[in-house]
Parts: structure tokens; C-alpha cells; sequence
């Protein structure tokens, strides 16, 4: 019996009982070949997995796992859950030694937490390398919310949980209603059915919407699905739930007063009022859809799932030709708001990935053979070649997740569309799931779901009692506002303020939190006292500590992650390749941290939006430099101009000004004109030295030549990176433009065509001997016509032979992560060699105090002053405002072009 009890505790259920339920879907796809399928045919013979999933899934499920037996020989075992004890029975295995369960259904929100605990394998490269799966076909927002947590791959998701809407075309276009796009809308919709009394044909009266506000189910997502849009108006990176750097809940804020005013609204207009008798009380989604199906309600909202049943019984409710499908609405943007990514007719979407949806993890403490078969059979149910049946079956719990089973809806004879078609879809319908789809998943304004530490605190416990309080009319907005705020508060402080500002900002895609007042102010002033006694000591430990000086303001600098979408990624052909740098930035940094960090914000926005302008490629950013990739040297060109173009027109904050490497200056006024125009700006803001080269593919780099370029499929940042002469060149391209100048190599000057040239200002810069490129490069200068005239120190940057990097490299040798040029690093590689030379640097230290107690009375005649380190930039002769005007040697910018065109 005792045996029995634990049995159960675990989950696991007897294989009849699944059996024992009627159960007749038939998968009539079962026996396709697909290349996913051949893949394991007969791979996985007496392997046995057991699944965690939800029960409501369990007949689905059950075909599923019969046909994945016949076709690679896993024995299936069952795990059922309910939505209950779903999160306690992962938890609990996770925690486990070895755990009962090989594969686990689970929510993407959940992933992070269980993932930390490392309980979950890391697929990433199993993912990119499986046959068939085409895993940058899945939607970017669902990669990213429901498979990832810190750039690595954790699950394959199977659904994408957005709120859809679903609502009585009868009763709202057909009455001469807007369709509703905005909440605003809706509020129009509500107050028409509130004054004009409507009933269906059983005499009931037809509410504005039936809305689920029970607690405990689905409310809270819905709340915080309608409340995104009036939260987040600034893309994915915002977020709605806190402040990313104080964390404080955005409940104290005059948007989420709005969206709580607005939800008011809605419940007051829904069935929720329709409770005479006793107390009222919060009503599940499951009674709200009968509601709906019973004709007493306009509106509807819910997960892409139920709407999908809803939609597939629209005949037997008598809904044929009735039902309308949308994506749920957005905020109106007021004049005075700067929403960028709103439609068209200024509505701001912010589609909520509400517990992130479905996806399936495997238990990486199991044995290879288990953790295989369990893989494979998540790979099984994700296949591009037959999930689109999944996708379309109105039980399933499945929904659209792949580009593929959307972009194929707009022809009706598509087998994805005839699979809608077959469970009772009308295809005029067809187009509504299209962009429904497309507007909540491909939206660049999405909003991730909670993924801390006891989210279900913050917005369950936390947020629908105070909810639901304020419906029955027993609290105000503004208290409700108020009481959700201390009890956020209050979950935060149960798991540690900094775990959560931790986890906030990873999933947002920040770069983790640094507090101004710890952390490395503190590590310079170690730094500081170390220098002393290091260079009395020995010269190799001096390279050390400037190599942490480097990494560390590699560091500071700010090393953004991105969601990758590589689309635009050259995977083939000709690649040029874009490096970016600002102008003496180690100075900037040390002068205004401050100032510094904004004007690094703006920097990056501008790049970036060009970047998307161009439709080229974030190649990676290291410290405050882009590398930037596209298939075509014109938009190269083009993006180098326009950077520099956009800079200057930036509003900088007022300290750069101040800095000889960031400072205002102007062209000369034209002299025999009476003309009182105001002068030209000649430089504002950051400097910015742009090099550009480019080269073919060459997939074996053994026989390479100059001139070409390797491309790889990086596992660590999921993105494409290049490697090669060409990468190399490009960089020290860039390394001998000044701020502000941008060079292109005779290669790129050869390909791009006359309309570019024609649209920017060209001069020659001649050869350059290049450190690290065998032959000599053939250099030009480029500026956008809008700047013609811009004068630097010289033809290009000479840098002293002893710079930073070349001391890097000299160094290598001896520290494994370094043996590359810190250019070429990737941020996780800097992370690691950073953390590395600082266990270096603490044992060092430890050392050095002993030594420094015996060399105290030499070591006390030393001064810091004495001692230079070598981050900063090499002797070039810094513009100050007064020298930009002096008579230094200048540029051959304004001389004509010498090489024939
Ligand atoms: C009620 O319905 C009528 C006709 O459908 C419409 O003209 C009128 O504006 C509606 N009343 C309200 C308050 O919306
Ligand atoms: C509430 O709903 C019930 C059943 O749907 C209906 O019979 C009744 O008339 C409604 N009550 C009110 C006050 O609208
Ligand atoms: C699909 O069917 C609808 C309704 O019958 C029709 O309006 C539409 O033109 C069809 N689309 C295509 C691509 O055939
Ligand atoms: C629609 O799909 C069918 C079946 O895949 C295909 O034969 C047909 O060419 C497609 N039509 C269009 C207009 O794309």
C-alpha cells in the first residue's frame, strides 16, 4: 500500500488508465515518411521513456505515443498531471538524484528555474543539428519565451500561448460596429450592448463580453495580456512587470492605473454582474466559453486552444458564418506618445506569451539512450512535415508555432489550411488565423511572461484576490493599484531583490545589473593598490592586470544579448563584413561613466535601427564596438554612411561636449558668400571609425585564400559568425580609421555600384601595411555628401607599434581563453576569461601581499603616477575644439578621386 501511495506521488499512472478512456482520434498522417520520422525509424528499440503531461492532453498524447512506438521501438510509459500539480511534480523530479520522469511536458516560463537547477538538458546543439527540424522556422517569440533561458536551448516547444479574441461578427460588424482593434473599440462595443438590450434565441439577455475572473485559472494571464499593451510601448525590452534596475512593480504607474480601470470596465460589462443570488464570485474560463457557445455574450477572450474548439464546433452552436477571430486588442497611442511599433492606424499591440506555452524538456541526469529516445520523441511532435495537423486538431492543446503553418493559410488548397478546413473552419476564417497569428507572434513589441522566482505569486496570489475584490466594488482602482504594489513588494523580498533583478533583466535580454556603487568601482581601487606592487615585482604579472583592465572595461562597456533572428545572416556567396569602434572610449568611460552610458544607449540604437533598415546582420558587439554582416557591399556602404549621417543629428547629453573626442565642431563658413546660415555641424557626439572589406565563401578555410571568408553556425550565441582573412582585414580597416572617418577596402570600392558612390564622397587613401594582413591593403575613405569636407589628422590612423592588442596577443600564450584577439572573442568567452583573470588576479593578490610585507620599505618609495598602463590609446594627438581650427596637417578628403572609376 505504502509502495502504492509513493507510486502515485510520483505521477506515475497505470498505462490501462489512459486505455480504460474513450479515445478515438486517429492521426491520419501517422504512417507519412517525413525526414524527421526516418530519422529514428527503429533507433529507439526497448528504450523506455516515461512523459510528464497534462491530462486534458492524455487522448491526444496517447495516439501520438502508439505511433512514435511503431515507428522507433520506445516503450512509452504515461505521467499524467493536472494543471494543479503540474509545477510541484517537475519540481519535485527535478530536485530529485536522478529523477522518475525522462521527459517533461512544462511551461517555457518555468524553463529558466528548472533549467538553473539542472534538471533539464541543454539541446542547443541537438536542436540545430537534428535532421529536419528547421528550428529558425519556429516563431522567433516562441524560440526565445518558451524554448531559451541565458542564449541556450532548453526545450522544444510545441505551442505559443498568446490571448486570443474571439467575438459575434453577427453582433458587431453586421450592427454596423467597429471591429475591435483597440480597447477603446471594445468600450464602444460593451456600452452598445449595455444600453440597447439584446437576448438570444432561449430569451437570455447577451452580455458585452463573458470574461474568466475566477481565481486560480486563466484571469490573471488575460489581465495581464490586456494590460501589456498600456504598460509596454518600447519593445520586448521593456517589459511590464517591474523597473529593471530598482524593481519596483510597474503597479505604482499611471499605464497600469489605465489598464486597471479598463479591466473594471470589461468585468462590469461581462456575466459577471449576472450573479443575484449570494456572493458574487469569479467565473472560470470553461463556464465563460459555455456562455459564449450559448450565444449570451459578444466578446470572448482565451489561449489560441479553447478559441480553436470554439471554433471547430461553430456549426453545432449555430455560429455559422458568425464568428470572427482576432488578435486581442491593443491601446490607442495618444498624440503626444511615441509608440514606435504600433499599427498602422496607431494602435500599440504588446502580445502577451502568457506562461510562455507548451514545451518539452529532458531529464539530462538519465542515461545517453533515454535522454535520446526522450528527445526524439519531442522532436516527433514538432515536425515541420506533420505537425500542422496537431496544429489544426481542436484537442490537441497544440497551436501554431511554426512560419510555415501560417504563411501556408493564404491558399485553401495547402494541406495546413485543408486540415482547418476538415475540423469545421470556414476558409473565409482562414486569413483571420493568418493574421491573428502574425500580428501576436512576429509583433517585435511581444511581451515575455514572468520568468523569476515564484511568478504565480506575484500574479496569482498576488494580484487576482485584489482583483476580484476591486470587481465586486469593494475596493477603488487606485487602492487595488496600491495593495498589488506591497504585495509584489513582498515576494520580491522573500526571494532576494538581486536574484530577481537577475533573472528580470536575463530574460529581457539586459545585460546583468551593475550597481554603480559596488562591484567594479571596488575592483579598480584593488587594481589600484596592486599596480603599485606589481610592476615592482615582475613584468608578465603587470600584462596580467592590464589584460584585466581591458576585459573589465570590456565589461563596463556593456555586452548586449539579442535574440538572434538570422534571416538576414549571408549563409553563402559574397560576404562583406562592417566593424564599428568609438573614438577613445576608454577616456570617455573614465571622464563620465555616466554620460557615457546614455551616449552608449543612443550610439547602439542608431547602429541597430540601421542594421534593420539595411536588412543586415548583428554579427556580435564586443565591448562598444558592432560587427556587422551583409550579402551586399552596397547596403554595407550605405549603413557606414548613414551611421555616421545619424550620429550627428543625435541629442548627445551636454558632458560630451566638454571632451576632446566628442566635442562640437563645425565646417568653415563658405567665404565669399553674405549668406547668414547657421554653420554646418562637422562633428557632434561619438566619433565612430567604420571599416569595411569583403570576400566569398569558402566552406573548407584549409584551402583558403585571402579574400575569403568561413562561415560557422556559432553554438554559444545561436547566430552566424565569420571568420577569415577578410573578418581580420575589416578589423584593421577599422583600427586605422579615426573617429568619424569610415574606410572601405578596394574590394568593397570595386563592387558597390555608381548609384552609391554617387551618393557619398570618396577619397583615395592609398595602401596600407596592416598588422596581421601579409599584403599591403588597398584603402579608400567614404562620407555621406552631407559631410564631405570632414577633416581628420591625417589620411588615416597610425597607431603606435606597442598598442593594447598587440600586448593581448603576446600574452596568449600563456592563458587558454585569451588565444585570440579580444576582438574576436564572443561576449561569453570575454565573460569567462574575465572571470578567469580574475581568479588569477585574487590568488595573485593573496601572493603579492606576502610579498609586498617583505618588500614594504622598497615598495613605499613607488608611486602610482609612475606607472602607466597600457589600455589607453597610443600617442595620437587628441581635437580639441580650438585645435580642430588650427592649421595641422589635413586630409586629401576634398581632393579628387585619383583612381579612374
Ligand atoms: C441601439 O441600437 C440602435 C439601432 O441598432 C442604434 O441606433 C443606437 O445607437 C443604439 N444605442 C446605443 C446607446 O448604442
Ligand atoms: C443571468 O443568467 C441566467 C442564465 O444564463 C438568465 O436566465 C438570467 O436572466 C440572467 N440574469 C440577469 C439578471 O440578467
Ligand atoms: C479561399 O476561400 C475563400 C472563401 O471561399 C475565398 O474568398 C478566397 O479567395 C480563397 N483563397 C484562395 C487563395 O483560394
Ligand atoms: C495552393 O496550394 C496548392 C497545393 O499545395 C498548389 O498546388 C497551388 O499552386 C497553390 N496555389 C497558389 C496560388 O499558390
Amino acid at each position: 500500500m505504502k509502495g502504492l501511495v509513493r507510486l502515485l506521488q510520483c505521477g506515475m499512472l497505470l498505462r490501462s488508465y489512459a486505455e480504460a478512456q474513450v479515445c478515438n482520434i486517429v492521426d491520419p498522417y501517422a504512417l507519412e515518411s517525413t525526414p524527421v520520422r526516418e530519422s529514428m525509424r527503429s533507433k529507439h528499440m526497448g528504450v523506455e521513456i516515461t512523459v510528464k503531461y497534462l491530462t486534458f492532453q492524455d487522448c491526444f498524447m496517447s495516439e501520438k505515443m502508439r505511433n512514435f512506438e511503431q515507428l522507433t521501438g520506445a516503450i512509452m510509459k504515461k505521467s499524467p498531471t493536472t494543471t494543479a500539480t503540474w509545477y510541484d511534480d517537475i519540481l519535485q523530479d527535478v530536485k530529485k538524484e536522478e529523477g522518475f520522469i525522462d521527459l517533461y511536458g512544462t511551461f517555457g516560463n518555468w524553463v529558466p528555474y528548472f533549467a538553473s537547477l539542472g534538471g533539464f538538458r541543454d539541446i542547443s546543439d541537438d536542436i540545430l543539428n537534428a535532421v529536419g527540424e528547421d528550428w529558425f522556422d519556429i516563431m522567433p517569440a516562441i524560440r526565445q519565451g518558451v524554448a531559451s533561458y541565458k542564449e541556450k536551448v532548453y526545450a522544444v516547444p510545441l505551442d505559443g500561448d498568446v490571448i486570443y479574441m474571439l467575438y459575434r461578427k453577427d453582433l458587431v460588424e453586421d450592427k454596423g460596429l467597429p471591429t475591435p482593434r483597440s480597447w477603446d473599440d471594445v468600450k464602444q462595443i460593451l456600452d452598445y450592448y449595455k444600453k440597447n438590450k439584446t437576448y438570444n434565441d432561449k430569451g437570455q439577455p447577451v452580455y458585452g463580453n463573458c470574461f474568466a475572473t475566477a481565481a486560480n485559472d486563466i484571469a490573471d494571464k488575460i489581465f495581464w495580456a490586456l494590460a501589456s499593451p498600456f504598460l509596454q510601448t518600447g519593445g520586448k525590452s521593456q517589459g511590464v512587470f517591474f523597473d529593471t534596475e530598482s524593481m519596483d512593480p510597474v503597479s505604482n504607474s499611471p499605464e497600469f492605473l489605465e489598464a486597471l480601470e479598463t479591466i473594471d470596465f470589461l468585468v462590469q460589462h461581462s456575466t459577471f454582474n449576472n450573479q443575484t443570488s449570494g456572493e458574487k464570485k469569479g467565473q472560470m474560463w470553461q463556464e465563460t466559453r459555455a456562455q459564449f457557445n450559448n450565444g449570451q455574450c459578444v466578446l470572448y477572450y482565451n489561449y489560441p486552444g479553447p478559441i480553436k474548439s470554439m471554433i471547430s464546433a461553430q456549426e453545432a452552436n449555430g455560429f455559422s458564418g458568425k464568428l470572427n477571430l482576432a488578435p486581442l486588442p491593443g491601446k490607442k497611442c495618444r498624440e503626444d506618445e511615441r509608440c514606435p511599433y504600433a499599427s498602422e492606424d496607431g494602435v500599440n499591440y504588446a502580445p502577451f506569451l502568457a506562461s510562455g506555452g507548451m514545451a518539452y524538456a529532458v531529464n539530462s541526469r538519465k542515461s545517453q539512450e533515454k535522454q535520446e529516445a526522450a528527445l526524439a520523441f519531442a522532436l516527433y511532435l514538432s515536425d515541420p512535415g506533420a505537425s500542422f495537423w496537431d496544429v489544426a486538431h481542436p484537442s490537441s492543446f497544440f497551436d501554431p508555432l511554426r512560419l510555415r503553418h501560417t504563411t501556408s493559410l493564404a491558399n485553401n488548397s495547402t494541406r495546413e489550411a485543408k486540415a482547418f478546413l476538415d475540423f469545421g473552419w470556414e476558409s473565409r476564417q482562414l486569413p483571420m488565423l493568418k493574421e491573428t497569428t502574425e500580428m501576436s507572434f512576429l509583433n517585435k513589441n511581444y511581451v515575455l511572461d514572468l520568468r523569476v522566482l515564484g511568478s504565480e505569486k506575484y500574479q496569482e496570489a498576488g494580484t487576482m484576490p485584489h482583483l476580484i475584490k476591486m470587481w465586486k466594488g469593494e475596493t477603488s482602482v487606485g487602492e487595488t493599484a496600491k495593495i498589488i504594489t506591497d504585495a509584489w513588494n513582498g515576494v520580491t523580498e522573500t526571494f532576494g531583490l538581486k536574484q530577481q533583478r537577475d533573472f528580470y533583466r536575463d530574460y529581457l535580454g539586459l545585460p546583468p545589473y551593475i550597481d554603480p556603487n559596488d562591484g567594479l568601482e571596488e575592483a579598480r581601487q584593488r587594481l589600484q593598490r596592486l599596480r603599485r606592487i606589481i610592476l615592482s615585482v615582475t613584468i608578465p604579472i603587470g600584462v596580467l592586470a592590464i589584460l584585466l583592465t581591458i576585459v573589465v572595461a570590456k565589461q563596463r562597456h556593456t555586452i548586449k544579448y539579442h535574440t538572434r533572428d538570422v534571416r538576414n545572416a549571408p549563409k553563402a556567396g559574397t560576404v562583406a563584413i562592417i566593424f564599428t569602434d568609438i573614438e577613445d572610449s576608454t577616456a570617455l568611460w573614465e571622464t563620465n561613466k555616466h554620460a557615457m552610458q546614455k551616449s552608449l544607449d543612443i550610439h547602439n540604437n542608431v547602429i541597430r535601427s540601421l542594421i534593420d533598415k539595411y536588412e543586415a546582420y548583428e554579427v556580435k558587439t564586443v565591448g562598444d564596438s558592432f560587427m556587422i554582416a551583409t550579402d551586399c557591399p552596397n547596403k554595407a556602404v550605405m549603413l557606414a554612411n548613414d551611421i555616421q549621417e545619424m550620429l550627428i543629428s543625435q541629442d548627445w547629453p551636454l558632458e560630451l561636449a566638454t571632451m576632446p573626442s566628442s566635442c562640437i565642431s563645425y565646417f568653415p563658413r563658405p567665404r565669399r558668400t553674405n549668406t547668414v546660415e547657421p554653420p554646418r555641424l562637422m562633428f557632434k557626439g561619438l566619433r565612430v571609425r567604420i571599416g569595411v572589406h569583403m570576400g566569398q565563401h569558402q566552406h573548407d578555410m584549409s584551402k583558403a585564400q585571402d579574400g575569403e571568408i568561413q562561415i560557422l553556425h556559432d553554438k554559444v550565441s545561436k547566430g552566424f559568425d565569420y571568420y577569415g582573412p577578410v573578418v581580420n582585414t575589416a578589423a584593421r580597416i577599422e583600427d586605422a580609421a579615426f573617429g568619424g572617418q569610415t574606410m572601405i577596402s578596394k574590394e568593397v570600392y570595386d563592387a558597390i555600384s555608381e548609384e552609391v558612390t554617387s551618393q557619398s564622397h570618396v577619397g583615395i587613401v592609398g595602401g596600407l601595411d596592416l598588422r596581421g594582413v601579409t599584403e599591403s591593403v588597398f584603402v579608400y575613405s567614404v562620407l555621406p555628401l552631407s559631410l564631405r569636407g570632414r577633416k581628420f589628422h591625417g589620411v588615416y590612423r597610425r597607431k603606435a607599434s606597442s598598442d593594447s592588442l598587440t600586448t593581448v596577443s603576446m600574452w596568449t600564450s600563456r592563458s587558454s581563453i585569451l588565444t585570440t584577439d579580444v576582438m574576436s572573442l564572443t561576449p561569453v568567452e570575454l565573460q569567462k576569461g574575465m572571470k578567469q583573470l580574475q581568479a588569477q588576479n585574487v590568488s595573485l593578490k593573496e601572493e603579492l601581499q606576502t610579498l609586498k610585507m617583505q618588500l614594504e620599505g622598497h615598495i613605499s618609495s613607488l608611486h602610482d603616477d609612475d606607472i602607466s598602463f597600457g589600455e589607453e590609446e597610443e600617442p595620437e594627438i587628441k581635437v580639441g575644439v580650438e585645435k580642430a581650427k588650427s592649421n595641422e596637417q589635413e586630409t586629401t578628403e576634398d581632393e579628387p578621386l585619383l583612381n579612374g572609376e
